[in-house]
Order: structure tokens, then C-alpha cells, then sequence
């Protein structure tokens, strides 16, 4: 008997069911039968998302630091490559390991985002960072994958210089953005009394959706940014404003002043090079993100952040605070 069009269906049909079966399968069960990679760690060790842009990175990192560091069933702390380079090419002196490329090859599951989902997921507990602290560890035996972007800026702030020597910038990276700040402020600060540099980070973009997410709230704009800057005018020595931003025409359009040079730049490798200038700064004026945040915590100076943007306020200017670090409220609206 030939074939009927509708036996051919149900075969087709039967053996798609079959293959995704067979693919979920070995995906999930763990993989006993390879013998360990030579240089691979095994078992009972941590890593961290490095998903996020170079600002959450940064936190990773400073987060997973401090965790390894301070917890007393703490695991041996290895960062991804996808980390080592976005971090690698800015500082020096990192000093997590990283899980080498071929670790993540062999249990890599096609249809996974190979850099966050490495290995089956039966062998790799994914909890949140949350989860670890509650359950001090995590599972016995298991390698652990910390996702969820967290920023536990009041933890690794109390290694404060620890970190900091950390993420000391790359000389030729430094020296560049030393050249750029000069370029860039010459025509203000050539007469002496020298200038004192204020960076503004102002994070427009996709952000509005986070900020809306994340704090009920609305992207400050002008208005926030006018009062800030006053307030530096007020309290600084001959300020000058070191503008970057994710939207470099919104800031041309509105930020214009004697004293305000937008400075940022954008394409491949900005948000790297603009964190190494506004981390020349001496101080610095943030809007949203851990980006700007971050470029603030690296500058070391006082920051400004806005507050009365949603209904919650964002909890790094929060940590800041309660870490004693000088940041000072200026009302968004
Ligand atoms: C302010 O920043 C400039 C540029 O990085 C630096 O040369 C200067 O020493 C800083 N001033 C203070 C008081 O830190
Ligand atoms: C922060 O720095 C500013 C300017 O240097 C100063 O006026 C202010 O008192 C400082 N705030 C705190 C809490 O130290």
C-alpha cells in the first residue's frame, strides 16, 4: 500500500516531537560521560552574567568581587570572556580569573545564549545573586551562574580601595582621555586659575523604558539639568561641564554655554572611551543608569543625582548616601 498523504503528516509530525525530544534531552541531562576539560574548574565555583552594557559589567564584576571576598562559604569567582573583554580593554588590574572560551564550548547548547546558559541547565543552577546570600552558597557541588545584572553597590563599597585599584584605567587609556579632556577644554582653562572638570552623564534612549519599569518614573531633562549645573556654578571654582550622552543630539540642542563642552563620542568603543573621560572629571553630574553611576564612582568626586523622578528614588544614589560618598539630591522637575 503506498503512503497516504496523511501518513506522510503524521510521520512528519511523530518525528519532529521525536527530535525535540531528543534535543531537550541531552540538553538538560548532565553530562557524566566527557571527562573533565584540563584547565576547566570543576564543580563547586561562581560566575556571573556578563550580559548588560559596560556599565552593569562594571557592577558584575564589583559585586562578584566583593561576594567571593566576604562570604565565608565563598566559591572560587570566574568571569566570563565575553566580561574579561569588554572590562580587560579599560583596566588594569583585574583580578578574577577567567573561564576559558573552551569551558563554555563543550556543554553548549545551541539554542542558548551560549555566554549566559554554558552549560546543561541540570548541571547549572541559575539563581538570582538574591537567592545566593539567602541560601549562603548556594547548592553543594554545582557550578553557580549569578544573573540577574545586580549592582550590590553598599556591599563592595566597603572595599572601596581594594576596587578601586582594580579598575585603575590602562595608561594608553587614561593618557587618551587626559588628551581629550585638554582638547576639549582648552579654550576655557588655558588662562589660569585652572578649571575644576564637572562630567555629566546624560542617559536618554531606550532608558525611558527602564525608568519607567524600574522606578515609575520619567527621564529628567533640562530642567534637572539647568539646576544642576547651576548648583556647580554656585559651588565650584571656575566649573567646566564635560558632556557624554547616548544621545549626543539631544544634548547639543539643549546644553549650550560658554562653560559646557559636549565631548562625548560615539561608535564602536564610546561608552568605554567616555567613561575613561568622565572619569577624569573631578566631579561629576549623573542622570539614570549604573553607567553613569559608575563613571561617578570612578571619578572619586562629589556627584549630583536627581531625585523626584518616580516614585522611587534609584537605589545607587541610595547606596551612595548610606556609604557616606558626597551626593547631593537636585530635584528632577
Ligand atoms: C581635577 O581633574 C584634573 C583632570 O583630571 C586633574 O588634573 C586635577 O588634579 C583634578 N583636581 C583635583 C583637585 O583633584
Ligand atoms: C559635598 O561637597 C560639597 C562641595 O565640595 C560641599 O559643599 C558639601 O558640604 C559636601 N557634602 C558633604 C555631605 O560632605
Amino acid at each position: 500500500m503506498w503512503p497516504t498523504w496523511r501518513h506522510i503528516r503524521y510521520t512528519v509530525v511523530c518525528l519532529t516531537i521525536m527530535g525535540v525530544c531528543l534535543v531537550l534531552w541531552t540538553s538538560t541531562a548532565p553530562d557524566h560521560s566527557r571527562p573533565p576539560e584540563p584547565g576547566c574548574p570543576q564543580g563547586r565555583f561562581v560566575t556571573i552574567n556578563a550580559g548588560g552594557r559596560l556599565g552593569n559589567k562594571l557592577c558584575q564584576y564589583c559585586s562578584l568581587w566583593a561576594l567571593q571576598r566576604d562570604s565565608a562559604a565563598a566559591r572560587p569567582a570566574w568571569i566570563l570572556p565575553e566580561m574579561e573583554r569588554s572590562l580587560g580593554s579599560l583596566f588594569t588590574g583585574l583580578q578574577l580569573p577567567t573561564l576559558p572560551a573552551r569551558c563554555l564550548e563543550r556543554h553548549q547548547v545551541p539554542w542558548y545564549d551560549p555566554i549566559l546558559h554554558p552549560w546543561s541547565s541540570a548541571a547549572f543552577w541559575q539563581v538570582s545573586y538574591f537567592q545566593y546570600v539567602k541560601t549562603g552558597g548556594g547548592p553543594p557541588h554545582r557550578p553557580l551562574l549569578l544573573l540577574n545584572n545586580p549592582c550590590d553597590m553598599k556591599h563592595f563599597d566597603q572595599h572601596r580601595t581594594e576596587l578601586l585599584e582594580q579598575l585603575r584605567l590602562r595608561p594608553e587609556v587614561r593618557d587618551e582621555a587626559q588628551r581629550r579632556l585638554r582638547l576639549h577644554t582648552d579654550v576655557q582653562c588655558r588662562r589660569p586659575p585652572g578649571c575644576t572638570f564637572i562630567g555629566v552623564h546624560v542617559r536618554r534612549t531606550d532608558y525611558a523604558k527602564q525608568v519607567h519599569l524600574m522606578y515609575d518614573g520619567t527621564l529628567v531633562g533640562e530642567a534637572y539639568l539647568m539646576r544642576a549645573l547651576q548648583l556647580c556654578r554656585s559651588r565650584y571654582r571656575r566649573p567646566v561641564f564635560v558632556v557624554c550622552s547616548d544621545n549626543l543630539a539631544w544634548v547639543r540642542q539643549r546644553l549650550r554655554g560658554p562653560d559646557i563642552v559636549i565631548a562625548g563620542s560615539s561608535g564602536d568603543g564610546s561608552a568605554g572611551r567616555d567613561m575613561a573621560l568622565l572619569a577624569q572629571c573631578n566631579h561629576t553630574v549623573v542622570t539614570h543608569g549604573t553607567y553613569g553611576y559608575m563613571s561617578a564612582y570612578l571619578a572619586q568626586g562629589d556627584v549630583l543625582a536627581p531625585t523626584g523622578f518616580g516614585r522611587r528614588d534609584a537605589f545607587l544614589a541610595e547606596a551612595m548616601t548610606k556609604r557616606g560618598l558626597n551626593i547631593t539630591a537636585v530635584q528632577a522637575f
